[in-house]
């Protein structure tokens, strides 16, 4: 890592550093916190927690300016709305008055139990979740899903279909083959999985008991724009869309997202499943992957990610508080435009190579015609306070994570950027 993107690393993430490093109380709080004069940063810190003892600052307030924060166009764990995270900031301490932080509480106790209900209600209503529909919290990350999905919704032998879009299908097709018979009824792989197919290119096995799709594969960035109307069930892995826009979830079987793209930091999952489907899991299905177990709990069988779920709740606000999905889906329309256009517009000098009719809203993919740049415009990128533009390690070239938390001003940036170093760089443009 250069120095500089190194230091663009800490501005975002202090928390990382380590503790040897910490010699000052504003590494560890906010400037504005004032501590007792016995709190020290190097030697271990003992705070007896009791309504007595524990003072509680009155008001904690940003730490560091949105001028010390880059633009983060990483895939995921990804950028936040900054408001959500000075929100939480402002509550870490204290969460509501109540005298302790969301990461202590008890996930059975009523302080907690508000925080996991606002959430799954707030989702409800962005996603306008039908009644008929568990939500649930669960952790495992979606590749967990990829398990769970075929050891809930069908016996060993039952036939079901994948359709492989990019390599998050082809990892959920893989596993599904331990607990079923999974069959790959339509693969990008030929094309190094810059397409979609259309519907009616599916040829579905009659009895298969479910189709799965992934709706947004975030390495290659090919994003299905319409679901296709299955002969059985629609299974979907959104993690890199998830509210997004807006979803008519009555048309499938299970959703399912890992937050740390879209609504949430890693360490949440969430699993949006019709009521009828649950309660069939094969026998030897682990507890902690049976829907049942987690619906009949609400989510509580076992501690969950409680802070997560936390953040993923203040995000739900903040999206409410936007307009809903359709709005956040109207800026995303835009932000993806200008920077699809910026690429079509370079003369080749960048390029997506995903079919356009089928482009990512969130994952833009992009090479440069001379790739020996390809470094230089990461680094230089990073100089700019744009990290995270290299390419999966799979594909190269470089990607662009626009989610929802992406400010227009990042893409803004980001395309003044990249005609400037066209301009730099490109001789015929000359
Ligand atoms: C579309 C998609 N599915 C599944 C996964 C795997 O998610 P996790 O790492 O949470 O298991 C990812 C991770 O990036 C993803 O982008």
């Amino acid at each position: 890592m250069t120095s500089i993107a190194m230091s663009a690393a800490a501005a975002t993430n202090n928390h990382l550093k380590p503790a040897t490093s910490i010699t000052t109380k504003t590494a560890l709080f906010p400037a504005n916190l004032s501590l007792p004069s016995t709190y020290t940063t190097h030697k271990p810190i003992s705070i007896t927690c009791s309504s007595t003892t524990l003072q509680t600052p009155a008001t904690a307030t940003t730490a560091a300016s949105s001028s010390d924060r880059v633009f983060n166009f990483a895939a995921g764990p990804a950028t936040l709305p900054e408001n959500v995270l000075l929100k939480a900031q402002s509550e870490l301490y204290n969460w509501n008055g109540c005298g302790m932080s969301v990461m202590e509480m008890s996930h059975r106790g009523k302080e907690f139990l508000s925080i996991i209900q606002k959430a799954e209600s707030d989702l409800r209503s962005l996603l306008n979740i039908p009644s008929n529909y568990s939500v649930l919290f669960l952790q495992g990350g979606a590749t967990t899903q990829f398990a769970a999905i075929p050891l809930n919704l069908c016996k060993p032998d039952d036939t079901v279909d994948y359709v492989v879009t990019g390599s998050w299908g082809d990892k959920a097709f893989k596993e599904a083959a331990k607990y079923c018979n999974p069959k790959s009824i339509w693969s990008g792989k030929s094309d190094k999985y810059t397409n979609i197919p259309t519907f009616e290119a599916l040829q579905q096995t009659p009895d298969a008991k479910y189709l799965h799709i992934c709706a947004n594969e975030t390495i290659h960035g090919v994003e299905f724009k319409n679901y296709p109307d299955p002969a059985n069930l629609l299974i979907a892995d959104m993690s890199s869309n998830f509210c997004s826009k807006p979803v008519d979830v009555s048309k499938f079987g299970v959703i399912y997202a890992g937050a740390q793209k879209n609504v949430g930091p890693s360490g949440v999952t969430i699993v949006i499943i019709r009521s009828d489907l649950i309660g069939n899991a094969q026998p030897s299905t682990p507890v902690m992957l049976d829907y049942k177990i987690h619906a009949d709990n609400n989510s509580l069988y076992n501690t969950p990610p409680c802070y997560g779920i936390y953040m993923c709740g203040l995000v739900f606000e903040d999206l409410i508080a936007q307009g809903g999905l359709s709005e956040v889906e109207k800026k995303n329309v835009k932000k993806a435009g200008i920077l699809y256009d910026a690429i079509d517009g370079s003369k080749g000098f960048y390029r997506c190579p995903v079919e356009k009719s089928v482009r990512s809203m969130m994952n833009v993919p992009f090479t440069l015609t001379k790739p020996e740049l390809e470094a230089e415009f990461v680094k230089e990128a990073a100089k700019e306070k744009m990290v995270q533009l290299k390419g999966h390690r799979s594909v190269g070239g470089m990607r662009a994570s626009i989610y929802n938390a992406m400010p227009l001003a990042g893409v803004e940036k980001l395309v003044a950027f990249m005609k400037d170093f066209q301009a730099r760089h490109d001789a015929t443009a000359a």
